[in-house]
């Protein structure tokens, strides 16, 4: 059912034969063109004959990056053009403002980058627009556009300042947003959860509804949501679920679609029961390796993950509604229908979120090591759960000690076993070795065991003292971002929700690598191969992506961490997030008017016409 036992041989087939002759005659090649731009190097440029998956995988990514670039919209005729094309509507209201700020703010525009939106707002085109203006009206922590201005309000604001952060960049995009409400998620737990079959009705009635009214039809205007602030009483309650975050799964599995593999399996009953692991390759993968990054991500096709992942063992806090209403916020699961904004983690100046400033490129001076630090979060860990929480199980599959004695003993650890040998054709596996050989390079620490019930050690005087994680962890002092940058493998992985580091990570000249079962608002222009290196929620494949980059393709990871850099500081900018902030409201906005289906941007229709 869950498990695919299967040893398969490892990636050499026939065809590297045939690509033996292309990659010696590319080589000569390469180098000279490597000597000339001593920037980039290009990827082939090793003396590597052997053709490994992952260079399949990275050059398979750089072509359809390529392909993505030579979508740019240059001029707002472009850009209203492709709109029509993907959407199937015509632009918002407001479009052309739109298309200018990006313009002048040198963004590239890709109609692709924003599927994210429509992805989210979709389902709400079968709401009426009347109940969603008013669940948006009532809600309690509310970003406001009124007249060009952004206020917010919210019923505590001595909280940590994610209204603030998300007012600050509405604020920005205001001036040229019709009136509209954005009530946010204060969590850091994901809240809005539709059944499949209900979603799957509204995505249909949308696709009905979709329709391009001849310009003359259409109108940009909007009444105003005064009068609504003058009516509007409390907000109502959708049904949340409060009381059963150890059941999370069966909730979420729901929103699966009927066929996939998660949908039939139910919630673990038993935490203290052992792990069942997944062996082999998984099946968005190529020879092992994350091909398909949106499949990796999506617990509906990973049945396993509901004991391999602390969202689904016990969340710190739950809060759930099955209704679809209207909510905000930084990240969410595939299955949920949240709406998402730039994280407000991103909008902070803060060090642990904003990383280090480093303008220098300097990949020779770092050292040829994994570093991560973190606290233990994913959830509640108890004495008989903590074994199932994915930090743990990070943590611990970068042991290199527990590793060896997995060696020696044969048997699983607490929270994972090692892949099958052969699975990733590991030298140091075959030698019995892996343990030693991890330890020659990885430092994965906490530093904090966020214990609960909490307990404090006082003949230690140490707060992050745990009966029983304390004998399986080494708590070590937090490391400044500065310093995690010194190392060139920066692995990320998910903690209560999505990480907040990982802008910083894909901008710190170090080579990003990401597991994650959380979704946010950029993974449209960010290209896994390319930006960052992925990795599978199971982790089983950590070994395998070393072994590659440490082992003879040292360009390679240099490669990616330059690339990721360069580009995140080209799309993920402050800018980048307003853009993005301001296009989600302008649709937003016109969805919740009663006019919708006949408000829309058409001056470049009406001025070509004039022209003929
Ligand atoms: C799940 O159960 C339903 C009803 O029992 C059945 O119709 C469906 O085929 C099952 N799906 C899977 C993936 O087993
Ligand atoms: C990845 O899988 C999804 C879902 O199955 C599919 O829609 C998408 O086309 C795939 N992407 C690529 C790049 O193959
Ligand atoms: C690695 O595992 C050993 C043995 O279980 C443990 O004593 C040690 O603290 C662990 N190291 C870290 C960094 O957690």
């Amino acid at each position: 059912m869950i498990i695919t036992r299967k040893l398969i041989s490892p990636s050499r087939g026939g065809w590297f034969q045939t690509l033996r002759y292309l990659v010696v005659a590319s080589f000569v090649t390469l180098t000279i063109t490597y000597l000339l731009s001593a920037s980039l190097p290009p990827f082939e440029s090793e003396p590597n004959l052997e053709l490994h998956a992952i260079d399949h995988l990275i050059k398979e990514a750089q072509k359809s990056q390529a392909d993505l670039m030579s979508r740019q919209s240059h001029t707002l005729e472009d850009a209203a053009h492709r709109y029509r094309e993907r959407r199937g509507r015509h632009p918002p209201p407001g479009f052309d403002k739109w298309f200018e700020g990006a313009k002048n703010r040198d963004a590239i525009v890709v109609e692709e980058f924003f599927d994210r939106v429509y992805h989210d707002l979709k389902p709400f085109w079968a709401k009426p627009a009347a109940e969603i203006r008013i669940n948006a009206n009532t809600y309690v922590h509310v970003v406001r556009v009124r007249d060009g201005g952004a206020v917010y309000v919210t019923d505590n604001p001595d909280r940590v300042p994610w209204i603030q952060l998300w007012h600050s960049i509405v604020a920005e995009a205001a001036p040229f947003l019709p009136d509209v409400d954005m009530p946010v998620n204060y969590m850091d737990e994901t809240r809005v959860l539709v059944p499949w079959d209900h979603i799957n009705e509204y995505i249909k009635i949308e696709q009905a509804r979709r329709k391009m009214p001849p310009p003359e039809e259409v109108s940009s205007s909007y009444p105003g949501l005064r009068e609504l602030d003058r009516i509007s009483g409390p907000s109502l309650d959708p049904n949340w679920v409060t009381d059963e975050s150890t059941k999370y799964w069966d909730h979420a599995r729901q929103s699966c679609a009927p066929h996939t593999p998660a949908r039939n399996v139910s919630a673990i009953e038993d935490f203290s029961e052992p792990i069942t692991h997944p062996y082999g390759w998984p099946s968005y993968s190529y020879h092992g390796f994350v091909q398909n990054w949106t499949e990796a991500q999506d617990p509906c096709l990973q049945p396993h993950l509901r004991a391999m992942h602390g969202t689904f063992i016990e969340s710190v806090s739950m809060s759930t509604t099955h209704e679809l209403i209207p909510l905000f916020g930084g990240s969410k699961l595939p299955m949920n229908n949240d709406i998402l904004l730039p994280p407000a983690m991103y909008l902070s100046e803060e060090e642990r979120y904003a990383g280090a400033d480093l303008n220098k490129f300097d990949w020779k001076h770092k050292k040829d090591k994994l570093i991560w630090r973190g606290v233990a979060s994913g959830g509640r860990n108890r004495n008989d759960n903590w074994h199932h929480f994915h930090r743990h199980r990070f943590v611990q599959t970068l042991n290199g000690s527990t590793i060896s004695r997995m060696e020696e003993s044969r048997k699983p650890a607490e929270t994972f076993d090692l892949p099958f040998p052969g699975t990733y054709d590991l030298q140091p596996q075959r030698d019995g070795t892996l343990g030693k050989w991890v330890s020659s390079f990885a430092d994965a620490a906490f530093i904090h065991l966020e214990c609960f019930p909490a307990e404090y050690d006082p003949d230690q005087k140490r707060s992050s003292f745990c009966s029983y994680t304390s004998p399986k962890f080494h708590v070590e002092l937090a490391m400044p971002m500065k310093e995690q940058f010194t190392h060139k493998y920066l692995p990320d992985v998910d903690g209560n929700s999505f990480s907040g580091r990982w802008r910083s990570f894909l901008m710190s000249t170090s080579m990003p690598m990401k597991a994650t079962i959380y979704k946010e608002w950029h993974d449209d222009r960010l290209m896994p191969w390319v930006h960052f290196v992925p990795m599978d929620n199971s982790y089983q494949d950590v070994y395998g992506i070393m072994d590659y980059f440490l082992r003879g393709h040292d360009l390679a990871a240099r490669r990616i961490a330059q690339e990721g850099k360069i580009w995140a500081e080209k799309v993920l900018r402050r800018d980048d997030m307003m853009l993005y902030v301001w296009r989600l409201l302008l649709e937003f906005a016109r969805i919740c008017d009663d006019n919708r289906d006949n408000l829309g941007f058409v001056d470049d229709l009406k001025n070509s016409r004039e022209l003929v």
